[in-house]
């Protein structure tokens, strides 16, 4: 039995970074390559154990969940005209796990957004995975370490990766004690975006959770925070204070933010440049167009 059942991906965010575009397209169904982030995100969650996928969406935003929704139509096309690769494409994404909706109605912070999931789970769901799903954490996996190490020490597990210091002030930073395992440290507090100097260490949040059920009920004692947004970091430090166990896993990997357009570039090229069909030719062209500039 895998130590969470049910995973969370907020997909509610006004996405303004990707404006005009996000006036009509969800960015989380922007293609990495030929794939949309969202998906590449569910697969994550669906390998490290989860069955059911609450995606929080806002009113006007329904192209993401109908993504994962069976195209009957579209399949029987595709067989007939025997297009079995696409078919296993388009099949795909409906599945790969239980796909459910929560509706956040205004987008008043990624802490409000994990809360309107809470109407989904069961009993049974003791603690929950939250990914966020602009960012890529490769290699996949990190969440199978995570769920392991709450077996062993109970409690929320979070995602950090080792950043050197002199980049620490774009990120959220954890305040660490050891552990005795370098990959494993226990979490007294974060910070937000501090200066290299001011930094409690070079561990920084990704975007990555396991959370105890607690969570639910410390997301409802917080108050709007940096940004006047009710902030899932807020809430994880009010469970810190109260003695709930914090720890961090140190993902030793890469990552891509999609969530901007420089940085889903470089994912899209990233991707790109390993696909069969597309990566030679591709880095022939990038080689040239380099030589060019
Ligand atoms: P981001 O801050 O990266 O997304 O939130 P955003 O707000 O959509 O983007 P910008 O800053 O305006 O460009 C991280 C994740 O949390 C979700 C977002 O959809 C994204 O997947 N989120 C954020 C919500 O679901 N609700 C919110 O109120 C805020």
């Amino acid at each position: 039995m895998s130590a969470f059942q049910t995973a969370i991906v907020p997909a509610a965010g006004l996405g303004t970074r990707f404006l005009p575009t996000t006036k009509a397209v969800p960015k989380e169904l922007l293609p990495v390559v030929d794939t949309p982030g969202i998906e590449l995100v569910a697969t994550e969650a669906a390998e490290a154990g989860a069955t059911k996928l609450v995606i929080v969406t806002s009113p006007g935003k329904d192209a993401v969940a109908e993504y994962f929704r069976p195209q009957p139509e579209l399949e029987a096309t595709l067989e007939e005209r025997g297009k079995t690769d696409l078919l296993a494409k388009v099949r795909r994404a409906p599945n790969l796990l239980t796909v459910e909706t929560a509706v956040q109605d205004k987008a008043l912070g990624l802490g409000h957004a994990v809360g309107c999931a809470e109407g989904n789970l069961t009993g049974a769901d003791e603690a929950v995975a939250v990914l966020l799903p602009d960012d890529l954490v490769l290699p996949t996996g990190a969440l199978k370490k995570m769920a392991a190490v709450r077996e062993k020490l109970g409690g929320s597990v979070l995602c950090a990766f080792d950043i050197p210091k002199e980049q620490i002030s774009a990120y959220g930073v954890f305040d660490v004690r050891d552990t005795g395992d370098d990959d494993v440290k226990q979490v007294v507090g974060m910070v937000e975006k501090p200066k290299p100097e001011d930094a409690p260490s070079t561990f920084a949040a990704a975007g990555r959770y396991l959370l105890d059920r607690a969570i639910f009920d410390a997301l409802k004692r917080i108050t709007p925070g940096a940004g006047g947004e009710l902030q899932l970091t807020d809430a994880i430090a009010l469970l810190i204070n109260e003695g709930h166990p914090v720890h961090v896993v140190v993902h030793r990997g890469g990552r891509h933010d999609l969530g901007n357009p420089g940085g889903f570039l470089k994912a899209a090229v990233d991707f790109a440049l390993e696909h069969p069909d597309y990566g030679p030719e591709l880095g022939e062209w990038l080689r040239a167009r380099l030589a060019n500039s």
